[in-house]
């Protein structure tokens, strides 16, 4: 890898891929384009926005004219492609949101790829960041693997479905070097407060209802951020061509067990008397279409590539907590504005 462009690098999963490229390879120029929607945040990267190999761009991968310029003028080699509208509530709302970022957005960067790649693809990488929702929804037992006939049931899952099958496309028309990897939910540092961890994290604090859609009993395989980031290195630089990766974390919750666990960890680290927070608890309209239960058979990265969850749960969820309880001025910048009339017509106008 010697120039390698990430897009949605100032959200939640890109910048702890940035910050790992960007430290692990500092002789390669790593370059992050990213529109900066509601979810991107250059806060995230203050640590490492004046390293020497760190490059940020603001662009669209919608946009045309700009993919194909970025492309003329960055001898890219390998592309990790994680920008995308990724909340399923913000999909159901708003579907065709979904459609232009990830549908379209996707194929303009594969176009863009070839293009500037010249049909030598000699060295060259095209890494897709996907999901495990494109799968559907299992039932009590089962994990997916990457047999798994796909069966989005969510716009958001149905985007990102139709934006993996383009990928495979190119790869079996164009030959394109592509692969794939689909991880389960992921948690950490940095992730926007409208996901079910930071969210409740950020009521918790501010002693709000902790809306829990229907009885609680969909079941999410939940990972580290990190582990995602480094699985990601690992696929980027060892993967096959045209393979797909499952990432999870063997770690599958109920939701309304780990709201549980989460409330009693910051009762304790916010010295509030026990159950303080599980009396905040409110069951809320479930969601439409709400798919059951996510799990990841994540054994082919392991074999392959001897990839691993390094992080507990318990380690990630205390990291996580602390990571938002210290860093108030983020959560403070981005509940307020845009986040205050989402978080009405989400929570208080259904
Ligand atoms: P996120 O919503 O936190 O960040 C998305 C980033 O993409 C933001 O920085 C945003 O500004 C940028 N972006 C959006 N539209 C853009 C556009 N048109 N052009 C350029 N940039 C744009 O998302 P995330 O949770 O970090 O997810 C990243 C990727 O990983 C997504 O492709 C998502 O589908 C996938 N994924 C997420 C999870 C998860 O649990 N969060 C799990 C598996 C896969
Ligand atoms: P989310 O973090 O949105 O991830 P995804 O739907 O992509 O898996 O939601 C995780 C689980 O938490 C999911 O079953 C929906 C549930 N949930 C709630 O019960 N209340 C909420 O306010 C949110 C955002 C999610």
């Amino acid at each position: 890898m010697k120039n390698v462009l990430i897009t949605g690098g100032a959200g939640f999963i890109g910048s702890h891929v940035v910050r790992l490229f960007v430290n692990k390879y500092p002789d390669c120029l790593i370059l992050n384009f990213d529109k900066l929607t509601y979810a991107g945040n250059l806060l995230n990267l203050a640590d490492i926005e004046q390293k020497e190999n760190y490059l940020f761009v603001k662009g669209d991968v919608t946009d045309a004219d700009q993919v194909f310029s970025l492309f003329s003028e960055h001898a890219f080699d390998t592309v990790i492609h994680l920008a995308a509208e990724s909340h399923v509530d913000r999909s159901i709302a708003n579907p065709m949101e979904f459609v232009h970022t990830n549908v379209l957005g996707t194929v303009n960067l594969l176009n863009a790829a070839r293009h500037n790649w010249k049909d030598a693809f000699e060295g060259k990488r095209f890494y897709h960041i996907s999901t495990d929702e494109v799968y559907g929804s299992l039932g009590d037992v089962g994990l997916f693997t990457e047999e798994t006939p796909y069966d989005p049931r969510s716009p958001y899952s149905a985007s990102k479905a139709s934006s993996d099958h383009f990928v495979r496309a190119y790869y079996h028309t164009y030959g394109l070097p592509v692969i794939l990897s689909n991880c389960s939910n992921n948690y950490g540092p940095n992730q926007f407060p409208e996901k079910l961890i930071p969210l409740f994290i950020h009521n918790i604090i501010e002693k709000k209802p902790l809306p829990v859609y229907g009885k609680g009993e969909n079941v999410r395989d939940w990972l580290y951020v990190l582990d995602h980031a480094v699985a990601i290195d690992q696929i980027v630089r060892r993967g096959k061509l045209g393979e797909t990766y499952n990432i999870g974390g063997h770690n599958e919750w109920k939701n309304i067990d780990l709201i549980r666990l989460m409330c009693g960890i910051m009762d304790k680290k916010l010295g509030r008397e026990a159950g303080t927070s599980e009396g905040l608890i409110t069951y809320v309209k479930d969601r439409a279409g709400h798919d059951l239960r996510y799990a990841i058979d994540a054994g082919k990265v392991s074999r392959d590539l001897g990839w691993e969850p390094s992080v507990t749960f318990e380690e990630g969820l205390d990291k996580t907590i602390d990571w938002y309880l210290a860093n108030t001025e983020w959560l403070r910048q981005t509940t307020s504005g845009d986040y205050l009339s989402y978080y009405r017509q989400q929570y208080e106008e259904r």
